[in-house]
C-alpha cells in the first residue's frame, strides 16, 4: 500500500508511534511505501510525551508541513489512503474547511477530493460546539474519522495495550490484518501476539 501517515501536535504521539511500528512489522511481509508528515508541534509533543521521542522506521520517509514538493499534495500521485494520527482540533478545523495551507492540510484536502481514503483520529475533550461540527463537516465530506477513544473489555495491561486498541482500528479501516487486540467474542488462537 501507499499510505501517507501525517502526524500533528495533539496530545497522544504513542497512538503514531504505535500505528508506525505496525506498520514497520507489516512491512516485513508487505511492500509497503509509507509517508511520515509531521508537524511541528507533533515533533515538540512527541518529544514530551515519548521517552526518546517518535521513532520513525528508517525506511520510510518523512517531511515536515512546509513543502508542497512531496507526491501526496497533488491528486496525480495514487495513494491509497492517508491517516491523520493523532490529529489536533486545528488541523482537523482547517481541513474540514479546506484550508490547505500547509503540507498535511493540503494533503487531506486532495484526499477527499480525489475520494481516496482520509482517516482522522482526533484527541480532545470536551468538545465545543466548533468542534462537533468540523467532525460533522468531515464524516459528511468522506472522511472516517476513529477518535482517540480507548477501549477496556480486552483489559489491556500497557499503556502500550491502551493506544493499541484504538490503533487496531485505524489499521482495520486501512485493511492491514494485524494481531494487537483480541476480538470480541473470538477464539483465544486469534489473540495478540
Ligand atoms: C503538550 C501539548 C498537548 C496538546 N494536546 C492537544 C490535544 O490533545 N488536542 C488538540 O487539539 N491540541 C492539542 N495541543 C495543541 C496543539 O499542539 C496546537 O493547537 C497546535 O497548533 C496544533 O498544530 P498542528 O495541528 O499543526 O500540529 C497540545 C499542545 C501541547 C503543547
Amino acid at each position: 500500500m501507499k499510505l501517507v501517515i501525517a502526524i500533528t501536535g495533539a496530545s497522544g504521539a504513542i497512538y503514531a508511534q504505535r500505528l508506525l511500528t505496525a506498520l514497520a512489522s507489516d512491512d516485513k511481509t508487505n511492500r509497503n511505501e509509507i509517508h511520515v508528515c509531521l508537524s511541528d508541534y507533533a515533533r515538540q509533543v512527541a518529544a514530551t510525551e515519548l521517552p526518546g521521542g517518535l521513532q520513525i522506521p528508517a525506511a520510510f520517509t518523512t517531511v515536515g508541513t512546509d513543502t508542497m514538493n512531496v507526491p501526496f499534495v497533488s491528486g496525480s500521485a495514487a495513494f491509497d489512503a492517508m491517516v491523520v494520527i493523532p490529529c489536533s482540533m486545528g488541523t482537523l478545523g482547517r481541513i474540514a474547511h479546506g484550508y490547505a495551507d500547509n503540507t498535511i492540510t493540503r494533503a487531506a484536502d486532495v484526499f477527499l477530493k480525489e475520494k481516496r481514503k482520509l482517516i482522522v483520529v482526533p484527541r480532545e475533550t470536551p468538545w465545543n460546539l466548533i468542534q462537533a461540527r468540523n467532525i460533522v463537516t468531515l464524516i459528511e465530506a468522506g472522511a472516517h474519522v476513529i477518535p482517540a477513544c480507548p477501549s477496556f473489555y480486552n483489559q489491556p495491561q500497557t499503556v502500550n495495550d491502551v493506544a493499541d486498541t484504538v490503533v487496531a482500528r485505524v489499521l482495520d479501516h486501512l485493511g492491514i490484518t494485524h494481531h494487537l487486540v483480541k476480538r470480541w467474542m473470538s477464539p483465544a488462537s486469534e489473540s495478540p501476539e
